[in-house]
């Protein structure tokens, strides 16, 4: 919580940002770095010491059979991700979105040139591979996946992840897996959907993964992620977008980074407990009173409902905002579907209608503002309902 500069309190909802932050260990390997002089350039993929220490770690912890060869450092997993999207972009290509997407993952597929298709989620926020096929067509080149999901929360089983590989495959996809929150996992457990493929010619794999400092070791402001890309040509034509993009990552950030790779297992997890305790104290209200479906199974946010209040989301987040002071996000912004002419403009630019009524929450923030915030949002819906 901050004061603005109107004086009103806002309890922030509405942006991924951790009351926690990295362990001292983090901060004292930045400050060393700098201290010691160590502010040169790294290398376009990342310091080797830190490579070599997320190769083990990707292997140990996320089942992936990987080499410092393939791993590159990134300005935070956001940027990984760019980087890949417009690597693997191809002229005219298609990329299946879920319909209820983080809006940065359609940003960065428009600027990549990329054509997005949107795919229909099942229960529970969760892709199923018919209406992935039934949403590609033969442009399409690339499969987003992002388990546990921004905004909806949900977890994908290894049933659910090995016939979506299984169909990507059989089409010709590559898949691109986003995995920010891997370490929240409150319900049933993360799997790294590269682990699958560990078994196949390193030549002949599809899945590229992104990881992130920012969720696991709450290192947001550092900005530090990861790729690691399917294969050694992924790889390559990764390198070549990384030398015009960014040239490097920060070479202290890096050294924070394995300070953060050595401490992460006892820091992740006290994290994960974090958030589910806030989740578990304040979310299951939203459940009560109908706004919720159900308590995520992961990630950082909530989807929820206020359709009974006949305000459509935007007006809804305003109108709480100035009344109480609790910012929470209109859900419309993580479903906006545009469709592109032949040329690749946007030619319409609608949201989808049953975005309408959905906000999203985030639960990561201080456990005192959530409980608070969520009283405040619930006593607003209650003196908005209609009838
Ligand atoms: C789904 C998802 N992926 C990636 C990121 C990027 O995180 P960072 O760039 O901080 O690593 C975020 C941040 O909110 C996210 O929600």
């Amino acid at each position: 919580m901050k004061e603005l500069t109107t004086g009103t309190e806002v309890i922030k909802l509405h942006v991924g940002e951790p009351y926690f932050g990295p362990p001292d260990q983090v901060a004292e390997a930045f400050v060393e770095a700098v201290r010691r002089g160590d502010t040169k350039y790294s290398g376009v993929e990342g310091l080797p010491a830190l490579r070599e220490s997320l190769v083990e770690k990707l292997r140990t912890d996320n089942g992936l059979d990987t080499d410092v060869s393939r791993v590159l450092v990134t300005p935070g997993s956001c940027q990984g991700l760019s980087a890949l999207l417009q690597s693997l972009a191809e002229p005219g290509a298609e990329i299946l979105l879920p319909e209820l997407h983080w809006p940065v993952h359609l940003q960065q597929s428009l600027l990549a040139g990329l054509r997005p298709v949107f795919y229909k989620l099942g229960p529970d926020f969760l892709p199923d591979p018919e209406s992935l096929a039934a949403a590609a067509g033969p442009r399409t080149r690339i499969l987003l996946l992002n388990s546990p999901a921004n905004p909806s929360g949900a977890v994908m089983d290894a049933k659910l992840v090995g016939a979506l590989l299984d169909l990507a495959r059989s089409k010709g996809w590559q898949v691109i897996s986003d995995e920010a929150y891997e370490h929240y996992v409150f319900e049933g457990e993360h799997l790294s959907v590269a682990a699958l493929e560990r078994d196949v010619p390193v030549d002949e794999r599809i899945v590229h993964s992104t990881f992130s400092f920012s969720k696991s070791v709450a290192m947001t402001g550092y900005r530090l992620g990861y790729v690691a890309a399917a294969n050694e040509k992924a790889a390559d034509a990764l390198k070549v977008v990384q030398e015009a993009s960014i040239i490097g990552t920060s070479t202290p950030a890096q050294y924070a980074g394995i300070a953060a790779v050595q401490t992460r297992a006892d820091i992740a997890e006290l994290n994960r407990k974090r958030v589910m305790t806030s989740r578990d104290a304040s979310l299951p209200r939203l459940v009560e009173a109908g706004l919720l479906g159900g308590l995520p199974a992961g990630g950082w946010y909530a989807i929820a409902d206020i359709g009974r209040t006949g305000m459509d989301a935007e007006t809804f987040a305003t109108r709480l905002l100035d009344a109480t002071g609790v910012a929470v996000v209109p859900g419309n912004g993580f479903a906006w579907h545009p469709e592109l002419d032949e040329a690749g403009n946007i030619a319409s630019a609608a949201y989808a209608p049953w975005a309408r009524h959905l906000i999203r929450i985030a639960f990561c923030v201080d456990p005192d503002a959530l409980e608070r915030g969520v009283q405040s949002l619930l006593d607003f819906v209650n003196d908005h309902s209609a009838g």
